[in-house]
């Protein structure tokens, strides 16, 4: 029986073009696998059409947005995650849920190896490669990209000689990836770093400048998880779809940063984020009031060892799976909801309400109605700071002073 191998399939020059340069170079069949994970842009039955016209033996599409929002997106927002603080991990979170479909396509199809198009110098090629590893330790992979000298000129050569479906002409000099999630732009001028970035990079976005009606939101969370949108309900994907267009419409969620790759490179990449970064605002707030302090403080630490995880390909891994059950149970009182004013780029929260709230009116007023016991906090501090007094005389003691 002919080898089969089941390629990550995009729909752009290189993957349409590495369906043919893989079936040349192995003689393998190629399956090509597309996934819409909300990034909007072409019908998938046209990039389908386009993977068969371009010589794959079959070629599947698939509807991973819901999957992708509530097992991806979700638990990256319970997480508060923001890699160095910043990135909201989306190319890092689609390409596990990608993976996913691509071995369960081998196994259907009976291939023994998955194809990317990624290059040596991301971070992709480790997710891809990493991911398929934790799933199917027997699957192969196959980088022509990185590995058999498919470069950017070589395909479009292969293309026209092979007269390919696809336009060869490059129009635009960034490289792209986009979901529901957030969008992200590197390369061409961007490259020198001092280069501010031009409005025409945003798409999921408005100019943040830009006058216009400040919106107003109520977002209900339930154990973490947003379920209603000025009351009405949500699915998690129409969550983030109405926080994008109503967030990216107030110019929120621009990011513009320097990033550590795995690789050990530094990246310039410019993030659009906007439904995720006012998902992540409302939800973070919402645990200020309903998370106890320790855990709360322990909870950070963990998200940003979770964030790192993902970013770095190890989605499917031991750790990242056992930070996942401590995430999963800080949830279980992040219940109530969060008032937003969204305008010229930011989400600012102006209230908050929660049945399951740790804020207590008494506790915390300075009024009349105070019931907090003035006089227990006199012996509390002077055994808080008790330690401290000690090792300060003991210092003065030592130096002789
Ligand atoms: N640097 C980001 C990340 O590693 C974005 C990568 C985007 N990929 C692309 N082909 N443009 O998550």
């Amino acid at each position: 029986m002919t080898e089969r191998i089941v390629l990550a399939y995009s729909g752009g020059l290189d993957t349409s073009v590495a369906i043919g340069w893989i079936a040349h170079a192995t003689g393998a069949e190629v399956i090509a696998v597309a996934g819409d994970v909300g990034q909007g842009g072409e019908d998938m039955e046209v990039i389908r059409q386009r993977a068969l016209d371009c010589g794959a033996v079959e070629a599947v599409v698939a509807d991973m947005r819901d999957e992708y929002a509530d097992e991806y997106c979700l638990p990256a927002l319970q997480a508060n995650a923001l890699y160095m603080d910043r990135y909201p991990l989306v190319s890092a979170l689609s390409r596990p849920v990608i993976v996913k479909h691509l071995v369960q396509a081998a196994k259907d199809f009976g291939a023994s190896t998955v194809a990317h198009g990624c290059t040596g110098k991301g971070n992709d090629q480790v997710r891809f490669e990493v991911s398929i590893g934790a799933l199917a330790p027997d699957l192969k992979v196959l980088a022509p990209v990185r590995d058999s000298g498919m470069s950017r000129d070589k395909a479009i050569i292969f293309a026209e000689e092979r007269d390919l479906p696809i336009q060869t002409t490059r129009s635009n000099p960034y490289s792209i990836d986009q979901n529901v999630w957030g969008r992200a732009v590197e390369t061409g001028f961007l490259e020198d770093i001092w280069n501010g970035p031009i409005e025409d990079l945003y798409d999921y976005t408005q100019d943040p400048a830009a006058a216009r009606e400040p919106d107003e939101v109520l977002i209900t969370f339930n154990q973490g998880k947003p379920v209603a949108i000025d009351g009405r309900p949500v699915t998690m994907l129409q969550a983030i779809e109405e926080m994008n267009r109503r967030a990216g419409a107030q110019g929120i969620g621009r990011i513009d940063m320097v990033e550590d790759r795995v690789v050990g490179i530094k990246s310039r990449e410019i993030y659009e984020a906007p439904g995720a970064m006012a998902l992540l605002a409302a939800h973070r707030e919402l645990e200020n009031v309903t998370l106890e302090r320790e855990q709360a403080r322990f909870k950070q630490t963990v998200g940003q060892r979770w964030t790192e995880l993902v970013y770095d390909g190890l989605w499917f891994s031991p750790l990242k799976r056992s930070l996942d059950a401590f995430l999963q149970d800080t949830q279980q009182h992040v219940n109530g909801e969060i008032r937003m004013t969204m305008a010229h780029g930011t989400a600012v929260v102006t209230g908050r309400r929660s049945e399951s709230s740790l804020y207590d009116f008494n506790l915390a007023t300075y009024d009349a109605q105070d019931t907090f016991d003035q006089s227990m906090a006199k012996g509390f501090v002077q055994l808080w700071g008790l330690n401290t007094k000690m090792a300060t005389a003991r210092d003065l003691r030592v130096s002789g002073q």
